[in-house]
Parts: structure tokens; sequence; C-alpha cells
């Protein structure tokens, strides 16, 4: 297991565009894992390669905590509907804003193993995937916050009232 530093908001390398993937590698292969370890640890649902300071196009998201899925190169290539909720991302620890998300999508990318793989996203799968993907154009979800962002703590005592 190998935790990696997740960068923070505010580093460059968060806004620079990531690179297709070729080929896999061993050291690909053991980035994915370390991304895995890496989000795991920061009770994160996504984290994109960028975040640990690799401008290529890779994600992982496990929405569930049981389902974790590899993202090579995604394309999202259809969006419909619309979510409103809070968003977060492990680049901003401890912070959240309202973000409007279509609420399905279809994406198309390489797993693990290169080989593609199509599929529909809803909810919050579907706003993991295009918060990540948009990790890979050097987007930050901070760009689309409506409002304020707020501290989590605010968050949940709102909801407990
Ligand atoms: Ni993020």
């Amino acid at each position: 297991m190998a935790i990696r530093t997740i960068r923070e908001y505010g580093d460059e390398v968060l806004g620079k565009h990531c690179k297709d993937v070729k080929h896999m590698t061993p050291g690909l292969a053991l980035l994915i894992n370390d991304m895995f370890d890496t989000m795991y640890e920061a009770q994160g649902v996504g984290l994109a390669a960028p975040q640990v300071g690799v401008l290529k196009k890779v994600f992982v998201v496990d929405v569930t905590g049981e389902d974790p899925m590899v993202f090579i190169n995604p394309e999202i290539y259809e969006a419909d509907g619309e979510q409103e909720g809070y968003e977060g991302c492990l680049s901003l620890p401890g912070k959240s804003g309202i973000v409007k998300r279509p609420m399905h999508i279809r994406v198309r990318a390489l797993d693990r193993n290169m080989k593609e793989f199509d599929m529909e996203a809803e909810e919050l799968l579907a706003r993991a995937i295009c918060h990540e993907t948009d990790h890979l154009d050097g987007r930050m979800y901070v760009e689309l916050v409506e409002g304020e962002l707020v501290n989590n703590e605010d968050i949940q005592r709102e909801e407990e009232e």
C-alpha cells in the first residue's frame, strides 16, 4: 500500500491538461493501485491522476465503497437531465459547494487492461465521473460552484437541525 501526496487547490499541476494514455506500463499499473489506496485513505469517492501530480488521463472512482472503477482516456459523449447538490474534492479538503451536473451520462473509456468499455451512469456516479473528467482538463469544481464554498461541518450541522 502506498499513499501518494494529494496536491491541493492552487498547485499549478491541477490547472494543466492531461495527456492520453497510449500503453499500460508497470508504472501506470502501480499508479492506479496507489490512487485507490490514496483515495480510500482520504475517504474520497474519486481521484484523478493530476491530483497526485501525474498529467495522464486516468482517474479512479468508487461511490459505494465496493465498486472500484478505473477510467483511462474517458470521453463523456452524452449528458442529460440535471442534478444540483454539494460537491467536494480531495484537493480542497473540508470544503464543499453546490454544483449542477447532468443527472445522466454515457461515457466511454479504457479499463486497467486497456479494454474499451461503455457505460451509463446517473446521480452520484455521474457527478463523480464529470468531476474527475474535469480534473483531466485542468478544471476544478470550484469554477462551477453556485454561491459560496462552505465548510463541511456547517453542512452536517444544517442537516442535523
Ligand atoms: Ni476533485
